[in-house]
């Protein structure tokens, strides 16, 4: 599904990301486990097309797509969950989820929206409400949702347990792990290891600009170095 090859990113002198590779299957659930400024959204907006890397390669489907705009990138079925969600504040729940699909034909709008209300029944409960007046665990499935309107067949997901009561980080992922039904894959990165790995299919671990660590949640869940450095010992 998605393949990236020996990706190097920076800003202005400074390289963040020196060589990374990964992949994400098809209907695989990906993380990208690391710590607070590794590097993850810079992972993200590369991916996404906001920033552009300074050499590698990365492919949907085997298509090289680095040269394609961001909106490009989403028409060929890449959905974004960005960093703290970056909901409308002062549009309907309803608004919020319409404006995710704008690529859409009305048919597919109307089924997405019963995926995403099936996926989060607390928004079609709320759905005239504004969204600045939901609770933070909501308007980050607010966010999830927005993204899954887009129809995508790769979801792309910032640090979806930022700010979150623990309570809801679960809950939260817990639905992103269920998007294995709706044939989306998904490469999500994580500061939250601990709970991360409890619903994806795979993770690496991303250290000083590396990739350094790759494997099942159970063979990262083992390793001594991971449990010590991620996993609270
Ligand atoms: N726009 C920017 N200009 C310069 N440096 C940046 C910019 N955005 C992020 N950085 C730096 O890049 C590093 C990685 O940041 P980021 O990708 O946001 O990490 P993470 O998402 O893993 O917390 C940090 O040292 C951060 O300060
Ligand atoms: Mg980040």
């Amino acid at each position: 599904m998605l393949r990236v090859e020996n990706l190097h990113i920076g800003y202005g002198q400074i390289e963040i990301l020196h060589g990374v590779s990964l992949d994400v299957k098809e209907n695989e659930i990906v993380a990208v486990l690391g710590a607070n400024g590794a590097g993850k959204s810079t992972l993200i907006k590369t991916l996404i097309g906001w920033l552009k890397p300074r050499s590698g390669e990365i492919y949907l489907n085997e298509e090289p797509i680095q040269q394609l705009p961001p909106w490009q990138r989403i028409a060929k079925g890449i959905g974004l969950v960005p960093e703290t969600g970056r909901i409308f504040r002062d549009l309907s729940v309803e608004d919020n989820l319409r404006l995710g699909a704008y690529l859409q034909s009305e048919a597919i709008i109307k089924e997405q929206f019963q995926v995403v209300y099936e996926l989060f029944p607390i928004l079609a409960e709320r759905r005239k409400q504004t969204a600045k007046t939901l609770s933070g665990g909501e308007q980050q499935m607010l966010a999830i949702g927005r993204a899954m309107m887009s129809n995508p067949r790769l979801l792309l997901v910032d640090e979806v347990s930022m700010g979150l009561m623990p309570i809801l980080v679960k809950r939260v992922l817990q639905v992103i792990g269920e998007l294995r039904n709706h044939q989306v894959s998904v490469l999500l990165v994580e500061q939250n290891a601990y709970e991360a790995l409890k619903i994806v299919d795979r993770a690496y671990i991303l250290e000083n600009g590396h990739l350094v660590l790759q494997g099942t949640p159970q063979e990262l869940q083992e390793n001594p170095k991971v449990k010590a450095a991620y996993l609270g010992g």
